[in-house]
């Protein structure tokens, strides 16, 4: 519901004076009190319009926002005063997150170090690769067997025990921070696992906890939504809802039949997901990445994802942010149609976002050899608000899907689901000279639609290669994994590495012998940390140290150069259809060569920086290349020239 703004400002005040009583009677005693209320002051009215528009039609509106306030107030009095430190520090460096000094990382905290013990012993690695963002999976309790890598939530306020515990999390963070690295962690926001605490209430009958999620006592709704919805998980988790004879009632479960969708409609899960939010961020997470944002909010005859209300939403939430805990951003994990992720990438609702756009076209291009899809694509969907940012990566712990939007492609040419088919055809490997070992991820046969699973140096050819053991094919491989991540260090926005990749880490294949992760090929690419490979980093000759060499010198070349801050990217076109090109800040020319073969670039087309000798100095190689009328760029290479 949208309100008339007038109307909004005078309720907005008219609401604030009535509830400020008693907010200033539990804030008397804390010594920030004025700042709290200044902030409050400042972000109400927004908070208000969102809350309004989400909540006005219900009957207890304003009793539910004024408890929800008073629960901010209580997150504010526990917030510790080295966060509120922090808070105050990055309200004074807002573009904190904009640096050139900003590498993420992110693992499992078990597969990766066992325990959080474990991952606080690998600080020292973290320092040696430079990472100053470092995202732990999702470490919270969940149920014993399958847990979807931990995205079945049972106690956001518990740390799963295998792992350690709420102390050791605040001591590694406290740690973390020490050492330059800000703790990413999951708000698992969408749903919970069937084993939490509210869903148990609700599969005992309890009225007020099934009212928490999405229930109905028979088909007649479900297949009302049914027919608009994507499925997730077509082959371990068809259909969107799930029936529980406990209490023969159907529940909504977008993903696993064990994950439960919350029901935002209740203002009740507003308050009680924002305390769980704020609880995150009082342990010290710096940023919150906001799961499956899409799906939030359902409405019938629609898809239910990216809906109006998911944004307010989070737009909501980051309101209160801005008052009980300002220093802490929210990325947003929306992995839909272009337009759709650029929707949620705003200071006042995510501040960052997965970047898979740029993603699919970089699996796109070493595919087809061919830039042109890429460099369309880029020049109109890359640019961003100001004080938002890109997280920049080439796989993730997820399926790769050829997320790139269809109009894009077929204003290049191209057949949008025959690209599809052909990208997934190469990357399982049956395209004949594919040099790929992915595998598929639920296939849909009605939709013929499949996404692809494989670490990115198996999917780059590193697997392949090393079965024939041809050096030359080896080498291409390492080409491709490092022209990929080139990209993601020195285009606009936070790279983010998926550890492991930087040792070229190859597929696990185990994961088939466990019959808990075997029907979810996703385990395929999540493989434990490897200790020997780890080892042998910097001493042997072989792939892993080729790897490991080039990217970490890419990573210390980017933190040296303050161009690389920021968002500010200008694409251009070389007139050689195998060159990805770009100008970062005005000032340093990035040229990479998606083929096997040689490329000339004529040298005229380069933008000019003033070198009347006309030498340019590559930042990667330490070299002035001599540029005559011709530039060659080397296969599945690259050259940052400043
Ligand atoms: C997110 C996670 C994915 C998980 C899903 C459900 O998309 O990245 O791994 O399966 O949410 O929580
Ligand atoms: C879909 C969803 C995304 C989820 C993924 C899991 O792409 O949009 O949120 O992470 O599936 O495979």
């Amino acid at each position: 519901m949208h309100y008339d703004s007038q109307w909004l400002h005078e309720q907005s005040v008219i609401t604030l004076e009535r509830i400020l009583p008693a907010i200033l009677d539990l804030t008397q005693s804390d010594p920030d009190q004025a700042l709290f209320l200044e902030r409050l002051r400042n972000h109400f009215p927004v908070l208000f319009e969102y809350y309004l528009n989400l909540y006005g039609e219900h009957y207890d509106c304003h009793f539910h926002l004024e408890a929800t306030v008073g629960s901010l107030a209580q997150a504010f009095l526990q917030r510790p005063s080295e966060l509120r430190q922090l808070d105050r520090h990055r309200q004074q460096n807002e573009d904190w997150f904009q640096s050139q000094k900003m590498v993420g990382a992110v693992c499992y905290v078990d597969l990766y170090a066992n325990d959080l013990a474990g991952i606080q012993q690998k600080i020292p690695y973290f320092n040696e690769l430079g990472v100053t963002y470092l995202h732990l999976m999702p470490l919270f309790d969940a149920p014993e067997l399958n847990s979807d890598g931990g995205y079945a939530v049972s106690s956001f306020r518990k740390v799963n025990p295998k792992l350690g515990d709420m102390n050791d999390l605040r001591v590694l963070t406290t740690q973390l921070r020490e050492h330059g690295i800000s703790l990413v962690l999951d708000f698992v926001f969408n749903h919970t696992a069937d084993e939490h605490e509210w869903a148990k209430k609700a599969l005992q009958g309890e009225k007020q906890y099934q009212s928490y999620y999405l229930m109905f006592d028979d088909r007649g709704k479900p297949d009302e939504y049914e027919p608009f919805l994507r499925e997730i998980f077509p082959d371990q988790a068809p259909g969107s809802f799930t029936f529980r004879p406990e209490i023969n009632k159907w529940v909504w479960t977008t993903f696993n039949t064990f994950q439960w969708d919350l029901n935002y409609s209740n203002p009740e899960v507003f308050r009680v997901m924002l305390e769980e939010m704020l609880y995150l961020a009082n342990q010290g997470a710096e940023i919150l990445r906001l799961d499956a944002v899409p799906f939030v909010w359902k409405q019938v005859g629609t898809t239910c994802e990216n809906l109006p209300e998911a944004h307010w939403i989070i737009r909501a939430f980051n309101a209160f942010v801005q008052i009980a805990c300002p220093a802490l951003l929210f990325k947003s994990e929306a992995i839909v149609h272009p337009r759709d992720v650029r929707s949620y990438i705003d200071p006042s609702e995510c501040q960052i976002s997965y970047n898979p756009i740029l993603m699919t076209h970089l699996w796109d291009a070493l595919a087809t050899r061919e830039t042109f899809f890429m460099r369309h694509a880029m020049s109109r969907r890359f640019s961003m608000p100001e004080n938002t940012a890109w997280i920049n990566y080439v796989r993730s712990h997820d399926d790769i899907g050829w997320g790139f939007a269809d109009e894009d492609a077929s204003e290049v040419g191209i057949n949008g689901f025959d690209h599809r088919r052909f990208l997934n055809s190469f990357y399982t490997g049956d395209f004949p000279t594919s040099f790929a070992k992915g595998h598929p991820f639920n296939y849909n046969p009605r939709t013929q639609d499949m996404r692809i699973v494989g670490t990115t140096a198996s999917l780059a050819g590193l697997e392949q290669a090393l079965a024939t053991k041809d050096p030359l094919a080896v080498e291409m491989a390492v080409r491709r994994i490092v022209l990929i991540y080139s990209v993601v260090f020195s285009i606009g926005g936070i790279p983010l590495i998926y550890l492991g990749d930087e040792l070229g880490t190859l597929n696990d294949y185990s994961y088939l012998d466990d019959s808990q992760k075997s029907p979810d090929s996703r385990w395929l690419h999540r493989p434990s940390f490897d200790q020997q490979q780890f080892q042998q980093r910097n001493l042997s000759t072989d792939a892993t140290s080729a790897v490991f060499r080039r990217i970490t010198h890419l990573i210390s070349v980017r933190k040296a150069q303050p161009a690389f801050a920021g968002m500010s990217t200008e694409f251009f076109d070389l007139g050689n259809n195998h060159i990805f090109s770009y100008v970062r800040s005005g000032t340093i020319t990035v040229l990479t060569n998606f083929s096997e073969f040689p490329q000339q670039i004529d040298s005229q087309l380069l933008p000019k920086f003033g070198s009347p000798d006309g030498k340019l100095f590559d930042l990667i190689s330490q070299q002035h290349l001599m540029i005559g009328s011709t530039l060659e760029i080397p296969p599945l290479s690259v050259f940052w020239l400043s």
